[in-house]
């Protein structure tokens, strides 16, 4: 059961509603969007459905869920849902173009990236100071360096940092340097990991297991949403297939499906799809055209000394081209670049 509280909604309404919920024996989660805050209930549903919750002061609405995912389902949401990171808002007005360097490793070096990320339109920059990577022999990122790094490069160009973590004990510090945490393919089913992120106060970006169906993905935001925290991007980033003429298999219909059942915005990433540049640009038009909200993209100023995954790196020439494009099927679609 799902309790949508109205606009007006003052914090004594909202613990009247969580007394109510555990003096019946059940839990509440509340979790808080940019524009309405939600009660997850857990428990008896027969005993809530006694307690005339849709009477009690600020309530909008008390929905029974049938999706296994309560708090992140479309069910209860006519409107797609957008996330604030800085003063960007993700959501379905807009197409973001967030870009950056996939691994931080020098001040330069990300300063550059940035650079060219801010002067192709990007309104956010990526880059990982901690890098899984399959090989422990390969580069494992600066780690906090890497952070105050971002953290400077922000200050030069006021953009926005979405950075990865990747263990629950790192996320308090991660999270005091980042705008936005991601969580990455090989973490999105970590949930100590995602419980951890829920309760970080920052908005989050989930990118969907390689191996994880569209449900799984859900279940996995479903664990932030529950922690308090419904400033979720799903992302899609690519998941294993038999083909191995590319790095993943882009799946584009998870766009659309996964914003058929969630009012979370969903991003693709067209660099670890594809895994080669020039995959990238017509991954991007088909996700752009398919509706998605935004793509999250690696650039390097030399890619062929990147530290980790030089090949799919756009320059600033692609990065460029890749921008107008999505001016214009932005545009298409009925929606601005932000
Ligand atoms: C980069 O963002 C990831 O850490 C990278 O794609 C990991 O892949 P690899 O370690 O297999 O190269
Ligand atoms: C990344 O974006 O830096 C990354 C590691 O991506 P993924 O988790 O999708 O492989």
């Amino acid at each position: 059961m799902v309790i949508v509280m109205a606009a007006g909604a003052t914090a004594s309404d909202i613990q009247a509603i969580v007394s109510v919920v555990q003096s019946a024996g059940g839990e509440a989660f509340v979790s808080r969007g940019v524009s309405r805050i939600i009660i997850g209930l857990v428990g008896d549903v027969d005993r809530f459905a006694t307690l005339n919750l849709v009477g009690m002061r600020g309530v909008a609405n008390v929905t029974r869920i049938s999706a296994k995912f309560k708090l992140v389902s479309r069910e209860h949401h006519s409107q797609r849902s957008s996330v604030r990171v800085g003063e960007v808002s993700i959501g379905p007005d807009t197409v973001t173009l967030i870009a950056g360097p996939c691994a931080v490793e020098t001040p330069e070096q990300t300063l550059l990236a940035a650079r060219m990320a801010q002067a192709a339109g990007a309104t956010l920059l990526r880059g990982g100071a901690f890098k899984p990577r399959t090989s422990p022999y390969a580069f494992q990122g600066l780690g906090e360096r890497g952070l105050r790094i971002l953290a400077e490069v922000r200050e030069e160009t006021g953009l926005p940092i979405v950075t990865e973590v990747v263990g629950a004990h790192d996320v308090d510090m991660v999270a005091s340097y980042a705008d936005m945490l991601q969580v990455g393919t090989r973490n999105m089913q970590n949930f100590p990991l995602l419980q951890a992120v829920g309760s970080a106060g920052k908005p989050v970006m989930l990118k969907r297991g390689m191996n994880a169906t569209i449900e799984e993905w859900l279940m996995a935001a479903e664990y932030i949403a529950q922690r308090g925290n419904l400033d979720i991007v799903l992302c899609e980033r690519g998941i294993r297939t038999f083909e191995t003429a590319t790095r993943n298999t882009l799946d584009i219909s998870a766009v659309p499906v996964a914003q058929r059942l969630s009012h979370l915005p969903v991003v693709v990433d067209p660099s670890h799809s594809g895994g080669r540049r020039d995959l990238v640009l017509p991954l991007s038009r088909a996700a752009i055209v398919a509706g998605a909200d935004g793509l999250i993209v690696d650039v390097h100023p030399d890619p062929d000394i990147a530290l980790c995954d030089g090949p799919q790196a756009l320059v600033a020439e692609d990065l460029h081209v890749l921008a107008r494009t999505l001016e214009d099927l932005a545009g298409f679609m009925g929606r601005r670049l932000s």
